[in-house]
């Protein structure tokens, strides 16, 4: 059985040499290829960040699995698993916006027990292992308090095909008037970051791929924050809800009576 500790530190070590990478290239950034749309990018920093990830982690443990989000695949041996988002916010990364995030997860026997979310350029690292706690900076991660729905300042997301996004902004033409205010950072990982952090109430987002969420929903976890799908399921591509204890039943029954987590 890996030791979820000894595979944090593996994973701070990494996030951090790959946010230094992406954060120096930067101010030069292209487009290299496109993916699910025309808008869904793909930059020369996305492949040479996930490169110097999989190098790295693989060096160390040469045996274990890996999922990155731009093809980096690996089988292993061990029963660890590592899933890499080298960029997540490349849009913002792309026009020079600070909220982009490196974020590497450490599967164990089929659950995140590690996770890792560099956010360079706000000099933050956010970190937790399982049943451990999590921590920005080495300063130790508590929720917030609970709120009333109409208080809450609720974070979300957006993919990128048209479709899927009309039905989104069905959803949050309903959320919207019963909430404090809307966020839309543009990473996923750091708008969960953001709730153990308590720089907003509640998150969720449809369509989330697992590299997305897998580290920062750990960290929002490990902080009290509660992170799930609709219905008891484990947050997915469906749905992903988070929200500080008390606030979650009512933003989940919300979007389920929407129906959030299905198409049009
Ligand atoms: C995206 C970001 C964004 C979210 C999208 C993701 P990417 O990831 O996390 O906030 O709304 O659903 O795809 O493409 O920047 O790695």
């Amino acid at each position: 059985m890996a030791d979820p500790h000894e595979l944090l530190e593996l994973a701070i070590d990494v996030v951090e040499k790959a946010g230094r990478l992406a954060a120096e290239g930067q101010a030069k950034v292209d487009v290299l290829d496109t993916k699910s749309s025309p808008t869904d990018v793909v930059t020369e920093m996305d492949r040479a960040t996930e490169d110097l990830i999989r190098t790295r982690l693989l060096t160390a443990r040469p045996s274990d699995a890996l999922l990155g989000e731009e093809g980096g695949a690996a089988r292993g041996t061990t029963g660890v698993r590592w899933i890499v988002d080298p960029i997540d916010g490349t849009v913002n990364y792309l026009y020079g916006r600070p909220d982009w995030a490196v974020s590497i997860a450490a599967e164990a026997d089929g659950e995140i027990v590690a996770g890792a979310v560099a956010a360079p350029v706000h000099g933050e690292t956010y970190t937790a292992t399982r049943g451990g706690g999590a921590r920005c900076d080495g300063v130790e991660l508590r929720a917030g308090e609970a709120v009333p729905l109409e208080m809450a300042l609720v974070a979300t997301g957006f993919g990128y095909e048209a479709q899927r996004r009309s039905q989104q902004a069905e959803v949050l033409r309903a959320v919207l008037p019963r909430v404090r205010d809307i966020r839309r950072c543009g990473s996923a990982a750091l708008d969960l970051c953001s709730l153990a952090k308590g720089r907003a109430n509640a998150y969720y987002e449809r369509g989330l791929n697992q590299w997305d969420w897998a580290a920062a929903a750990l960290v929002a976890a490990e902080a009290g924050v509660h992170v799930a799908g609709l219905h008891g399921r484990a947050p997915n591509s469906d749905l992903t809800v988070a929200a500080v204890p008390g606030l979650f039943e009512e933003l989940h029954d919300l979007l389920a009576a929407l129906g959030a987590d299905a198409d049009g």
